[in-house]
């Protein structure tokens, strides 16, 4: 697949994300819930978790923001259901190693995630790709 193919894929992925957001709501009776918003556009996510044990048993978000923060928050909930915080925490650091441009590795497992690797070349998107991500590292942080 040439580079531009593969551009136009990872663009429709996204674009899927935004219009049709895997696990959007609240889940009411969760465990963890963490607000988390971007400062520099004021765009704000609710992640909301049903741990049990060490399990990811359920993901939603809930919140306002751009195609691209809104699109990673569909695609992070989606990778990470069924995982361990552990496991969880580690996709999100090789999502993050893939906005800094860095060496990365994105298993089938993880989903859609590497359709947002593009951002890496926009810095001023990043905040927006990472947001959802930012948010499940406070709440499990707190957590320990
Ligand atoms: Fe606000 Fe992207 S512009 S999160």
């Amino acid at each position: 697949m040439s580079f531009n193919n593969l551009d136009q894929l990872y663009r429709s992925v996204i674009m899927d994300h935004y219009k049709n957001p895997r696990n959007k709501g609240v889940i009411e009776d969760g465990s963890l819930t963490i607000d988390m918003n971007n400062p520099t556009c004021g765009d704000r996510i609710r992640l909301t978790l049903d741990v049990e044990g060490d399990i990811v048993k359920d993901a939603k978000f809930d919140g306002e923001g751009c195609s691209i923060s809104m699109s990673s928050a569909s695609m992070m909930t989606e990778a990470i259901k069924g995982h361990t915080i552990s496991e969880a925490l580690a996709m999100g650091h090789e999502f993050s190693q893939m906005m800094l441009g860095n060496d990365y590795e994105i298993t089938e497992e993880m989903g859609d995630i590497e359709a947002l690797s593009g951002v890496a070349k926009f810095p001023a998107r990043i905040k927006c790709a990472t947001l959802a991500w930012k948010a499940l590292e406070k709440g499990t942080k707190e957590e320990e």
